[in-house]
């Protein structure tokens, strides 16, 4: 693989390092630093910018807190002590240094599909971090969740190791885009539903899932849930910048956005954008719509132009790159009203990356709504304008405020 210009921008601060290495080697440190990124490592194992990969924050999981570990070539500390056979197994086996099992918050049921050349690759650029001496305690679960034995039942029943194998029935760019989405890019850790053990529920692959109170939608080509009428570029545009004529990407996604996919190469961001819309293509069709003279549509459609159109406009369209579009939108459509009801209630602002420096934010309303007016008002965004879906209650909204207040 070419070296990208994003890359060779980065590699400008490091000219030092170009100077030690030869030519081969340099290319493979960053082929692997491009690789990290699009695993997005730093999210998990990144807390401190100025301690790169010494450690991660804190992540909550349904059975309690696990902490990414040092991964710098610390060797009190961090993986120093390592060889790239051992770093192979933790991403393709889970199984870590002296056989320790690692919990599924490592991603590794993906990263098993990634092969053997670009986890050298990833090594290859750990190994020229700074090494960084940082405890970390990884496992704060409670018993018995923090015993590890326990992991080799959990991974006889949800996890199917192996690389990546190609489809020959496809094309390259497609493979390309499978390769990326199901192994590294790790997308099914937010967007594919999980069974009652954390695990991923394979036959609902990127359908949709909860994360951390927000709703991962589903990114399968389904027209009225997924990304199905979306074409390639708006796709690409989304992944690229967090924001398209469609939505504004925010909360977790927004992360993915600003320290991952926006820095995808554009071929590996097409070969994404070709694969998903190839996933579960059905003319995905909803529930009826409520009628327009259901009270609970009375109300909000007045709640509506009382507190919301000023800026989502009176027919849903919104401002382009500003206020998201409500009609005809995957997010609004989708099973579960989790981030909607999190957005009105706390508010958000959209991605910030380079190419778009001040993100639009949106007001919270939770001092100056009732959990009523909240679930009238999304009933009524969930019927309008082309969309479809299952009103929202009050309960719901109430149990939502309270989540949020922990
Ligand atoms: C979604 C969060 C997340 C992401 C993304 C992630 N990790 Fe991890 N990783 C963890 C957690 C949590 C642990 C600790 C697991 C445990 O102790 O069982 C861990 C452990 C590890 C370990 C074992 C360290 C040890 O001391 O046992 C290695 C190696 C590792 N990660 C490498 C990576 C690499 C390389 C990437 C990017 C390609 C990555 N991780 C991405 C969460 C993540
Ligand atoms: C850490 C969790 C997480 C990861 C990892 C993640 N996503 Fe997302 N994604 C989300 C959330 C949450 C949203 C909803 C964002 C919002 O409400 O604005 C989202 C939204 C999206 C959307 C917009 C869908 C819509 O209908 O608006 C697309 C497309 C998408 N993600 C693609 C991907 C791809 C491709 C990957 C892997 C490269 C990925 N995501 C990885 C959590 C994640
Ligand atoms: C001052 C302008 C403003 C007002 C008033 C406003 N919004 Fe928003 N809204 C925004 C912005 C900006 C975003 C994008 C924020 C983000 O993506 O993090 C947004 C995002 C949303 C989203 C998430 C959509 C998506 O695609 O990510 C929903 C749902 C929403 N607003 C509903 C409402 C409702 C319902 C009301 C009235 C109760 C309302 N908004 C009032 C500006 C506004």
């Amino acid at each position: 693989m070419k070296p990208l210009m994003a890359l060779s921008l980065l590699a400008l601060s490091c000219a030092f390092a170009s100077q030690a290495l030869a030519q081969p080697e340099f290319d493979q440190v960053e082929k692997g630093r491009y690789l990290a990124t699009v695993g997005d490592c730093a999210a998990c194992h990144t807390a401190d910018p100025a301690k790169p990969f010494a450690g991660g924050i804190a992540i909550k999981t349904p059975f309690g807190t696990l902490v990414g570990a040092n991964i710098t070539p610390d060797t009190a500390t961090g993986i120093g002590n390592w060889t790239y056979d051992d770093f192979r197994r933790a991403m393709s086996e889970g199984i870590g240094h002296d056989g320790k099992r690692l919990y599924g918050a490592m991603p590794f049921t993906a990263y098993t599909k990634v092969t053997d050349e670009d986890n050298r690759a990833i090594w290859a650029y750990l190994q020229t971090l700074q090494p960084i001496n940082n405890p970390v305690e990884t496992n704060q679960l409670p018993f018995p969740f923090s015993v590890r034995t326990s992991l080799m039942v959990w991974n006889w029943m949800n996890f199917d190791k192996g690389v990546y194998q190609p489809d020959m029935t496809k094309s390259a760019e497609w493979n390309r885009g499978a390769y990326l989405v199901q192994g590294l890019g790790h997308c099914g850790t937010c967007h594919t539903p999980k069974n009652i053990l954390g695990g991923d529920k394979n036959d609902l692959f990127l359908q949709g899932a909860e994360v951390e109170n927000w709703w991962a939608p589903n990114i399968t080509a389904n027209s009225h849930e997924g990304v199905g009428r979306w074409t390639i570029q708006e796709i690409k545009d989304y992944l690229r910048t967090g924001v398209n004529r469609y939505d504004i990407a925010s909360g977790p996604m927004a992360e993915e956005v600003k320290h991952s996919s926006h820095a995808w190469s554009d071929a590996d961001l097409q070969a994404v954008a070709v694969y998903l819309k190839s996933l579960g293509k059905t003319e995905g069709k909803g529930p009826e719509p409520l009628p327009a003279d259901n009270p609970q549509m009375v109300t909000g459609k007045a709640i509506y132009f009382d507190r919301c159109s000023a800026c989502h406009t009176s027919s849903g369209k919104g401002e382009k790159n500003i206020f998201p579009q409500l009609a005809s939108s995957p997010l609004i459509n989708a099973r579960e009203p989790v981030s909607l009801m999190r957005v009105v209630l706390a508010g958000s602002r959209g991605v910030d990356t380079d190419s778009r420096p001040t993100a639009p934010a949106m007001p919270s309303f939770a001092a100056t709504m009732t959990d009523q007016q909240i679930a009238d008002v999304l009933t009524y965004i969930r019927n309008s304008w082309d969309n479809a879906a299952p009103a929202v209650s009050a309960s719901d909204v109430q149990a939502m405020r309270e989540k949020l207040q922990e």
